[in-house]
């Protein structure tokens, strides 16, 4: 299922101005975009409400908040604009609008609903969560991923204008989560044509742009960048993610890492135990084949040191993670999400989780 973009902000404006519209936004992403006048444009929505989220992560009470306040104002739209987190809880909020109570398995729920319409407005390069049917949810430090084919939004809005020069250490994680959702996509036993068509195209941009965007942010990187992302959202709403996703969301509860930048902890590690056994797999030396000639790249080595540098890209602190693996690898082996880790091509069982864990 593919949602319809919408050209661009204006046609909002158009089509829904005397609508009644709750918006989801961030203050910080909202103070950016009031400099670059975005508030003049809003304030010809007549019948605006803003809900500004303060959570980092998508966070279960903060949704029940959200959704009652939404209930309160009965829109006729509700409009996400910001990062990954602001797009989840936009479309959780429709989605469990009119539910009796939030729940986290929601695959079977397909009742037909009346909807309230739902557009998302990305203001990072990265998730592409605009064009995927899941949302991450934590309940308690724990991590949920609630999918349903309800919950893609009716249409996105791409607004590299507004977005350009956005901070670096903003700008950085979704880029990289936009790198490692595309090569994850490529490697994930569930790719098909059509994915494999989307995260190609992602893989050929983000080759020619993604290090220039991380540096520049000008019009032409942000531009390229919001069509990657938004093109490695709809490869992993087909394919879903693997290995070094299922890995990292004790990184993003437990020390707060960024999560794109939380992925990269890990997919250097499941890249290699690929391309070290990809003989043992078909197709899956065709596809290493295929991302090496698009990075014009000859080797694993070369591909290991494009990783290093995004991964320098966005300082973190390691050590206190390396410390934590080393009094208790276990805990972080059981941490690992095992419907996403089963689409890793070559199956990791314990002893290769652990493995990978302690050589982080
Ligand atoms: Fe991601």
């Amino acid at each position: 299922m593919l949602n319809k973009q919408i050209l661009n902000i204006n046609d909002i404006i158009r089509l829904y101005g005397d609508k009644k519209i709750f918006l989801i936004t961030g203050k910080n992403t909202f103070d950016f975009l009031k400099k670059k006048n975005i508030n003049s444009i809003l304030d010809k929505l007549k019948n605006l409400t803003i809900f500004f989220k303060r959570k980092d992560v998508p966070d279960y009470n903060e949704l029940k908040v959200i959704v009652k306040e939404c209930k309160k104002k009965d829109p006729h739209i509700i409009i996400g604009l910001g990062g990954g987190t602001v797009i989840d809880y936009a479309k959780l909020t429709r989605f469990f609008l009119y539910e009796k109570k939030i729940k986290f398995d929601i695959r079977k729920s397909n009742k037909s609903k009346n909807f309230k319409k739902l557009i998302c407005i990305p203001t990072t390069c990265g998730s592409g969560a605009e064009s995927t049917t899941f949302s991450v949810l934590y309940k308690n430090n724990k991590k949920f991923s609630l999918n349903n084919k309800f919950m893609i939004p009716d249409f996105y809005c791409l607004i590299p204008n507004y977005i350009k020069n956005i901070k670096k250490r903003i700008a950085t994680p979704p880029a990289l989560d936009a790198f490692s959702q595309t090569i994850e996509s490529i490697m994930s036993i569930n790719s098909t044509k059509k994915s494999l068509n989307f995260s190609f195209k992602s893989l050929k941009i983000l080759s020619k742009y993604l290090f220039k965007y991380i540096k520049k942010r000008d019009l032409s990187s942000t531009r390229k960048m919001v069509l990657a992302a938004n093109y490695a959202g709809k490869a992993i709403n087909i394919s879903k993610t693997t290995g070094p996703h299922a890995l990292s969301y004790i990184f993003t509860s437990k020390y707060k890492i960024p999560h794109g930048r939380a992925v990269f902890i890990s997919l250097k590690l499941f890249l290699k135990i690929n391309y070290n056994r990809m003989n043992e797999k078909k197709f899956l030396k065709k596809k290493f084949k295929k991302i090496f000639s698009i990075l014009n790249i000859r080797s694993f080595v070369e591909f290991e040191k494009i990783m290093e540098k995004l991964s320098r890209s966005y300082h973190i602190d390691i050590k206190k993670i390396r410390k934590d693996i080393k009094k208790n690898p276990d805990l972080f082996v059981k941490s690992v999400n095992l419907e996403r880790l089963k689409n890793n091509p070559i199956k990791i069982d314990n002893h290769t989780l652990k493995e990978i864990v302690n050589s982080i």
